[in-house]
């Protein structure tokens, strides 16, 4: 008698639907909740002599497994009939949403562009860590022990002795690459850098700078002009003057300022140049012997040239850009006017 009530029980959940919330309710009123037909064979429990319970415990359990299953079966199944609905809702024929497609960085771009000028005439890409300690950062490179640069108002020191700070410039890949390769060596190393100043229309506290490193045997002042002359006319147009005024670096000798002629008034004189017709792009020079030594190149058999100019002040003067600031603000309305580059 029991056993064919639960039996038709049974069938009736397993042919049960359900296609909406109120017939999976409805479900589990009859066959999950307390008052549902399954809770009444628990009731009834009770009633059963003491030696059938257990098969009756067995068999009322399975009963309450298969509703159970089943409710789970049905909620997908309106879950996912749901889905299918709102999938039909989709008007095809409405206009697309705009996508808006992004645009590359000015100082990617620049970036971009120095190494493509420079890949083409035998430089290789090399690279270093931003978090450098004292020898590659300044002892390697000559820099004396009471330097401005080595001081905590220049620099952003990580630690003190053993000095490790933020690069203050990539002439510390220099050293690196020195270390370990034998000449010929042709490397070219952007990458960022950082110092301790305050923030302006002119500087920064993180920028990007370009290395150059040539050492071969007889390499000499004349390879390292024409390199740069070939740099900024490809660079900056054919019309472009190149001109080097005597400077000084620790780690060059003789050491010269790179200027060009100033792309705003064509060198005539303006407000961008000062009246000069001349800007700065960056610091170059012969590599100091002392420089080689400590790096192990045989300074008798080796010489070479060394160049660093800065990726902001290039992309500035190629662009007309009058505030360095505006790089690192992400500001869409700047960013958005590079869109032709990409
Ligand atoms: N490292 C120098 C600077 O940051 C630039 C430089 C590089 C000068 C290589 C000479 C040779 O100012």
């Amino acid at each position: 008698m029991q056993q064919e009530k639960i039996d038709i029980i049974k069938s009736q959940i397993a042919s049960a639907d359900a296609s909406n919330a109120e017939q999976l309710e409805a479900y589990r009123m009859q066959y999950i909740s307390k008052k549902s037909v399954v809770g009444e064979l628990f009731a009834e429990m009770r009633n059963v002599p003491n030696e059938e319970k257990k098969a009756y415990g067995q068999l009322i359990n399975e009963v309450k497994i298969l509703a159970e299953e089943k409710f789970q079966e049905l909620i997908e199944r309106v879950n996912s009939s749901q889905n299918q609905s709102k999938n039909q809702d989709i008007d095809l024929t409405l206009p697309p949403s705009n996508v808006s497609v992004g645009s590359v960085h000015p100082l990617t771009a620049t970036r971009q562009r120095i190494i493509e000028i420079f890949e083409r005439i035998g430089f290789n890409l090399s690279e270093g860590p931003e978090i450098e300690d004292d020898w590659h950062n300044f002892t390697a490179l000559n820099f004396p022990e009471n330097h401005p640069a080595r001081e905590m108002q220049d620099t952003f020191f990580i630690e003190k002795g053993p000095d490790i700070a933020l690069r203050t410039h990539t002439s510390s890949v220099q050293v690196r690459v020195m270390e370990n390769q034998k000449p010929p060596i042709r490397t070219l190393s952007p990458g960022r850098v950082y110092r301790n100043e305050a923030i302006s229309a002119r500087a920064h506290c993180i920028f990007h700078q370009v290395e150059g490193l040539y050492v071969d045997e007889n390499v000499g002042f004349s390879d390292l002009k024409n390199t740069l002359y070939h740099f900024a006319k490809e660079m900056f147009g054919k019309e472009t003057k190149v001109r080097f005024r005597p400077s000084y670096f620790p780690f060059t000798e003789p050491s010269a300022e790179i200027d060009i002629s100033c792309q705003l008034c064509g060198g005539a004189g303006c407000n961008v140049c000062k009246g000069t017709g001349w800007v700065e792009i960056g610091g170059s020079g012969m590599v100091d012997p002392n420089v080689l030594e400590n790096c192990g190149i045989d300074s008798k058999k080796y010489t070479g040239f060394a160049f660093g100019m800065g990726i902001e002040r290039i992309a500035m003067l190629k662009y007309q850009i009058k505030d360095l600031r505006l790089f690192t603000e992400n500001d869409i309305r700047f960013l958005k006017q590079f869109k032709a580059m990409t």
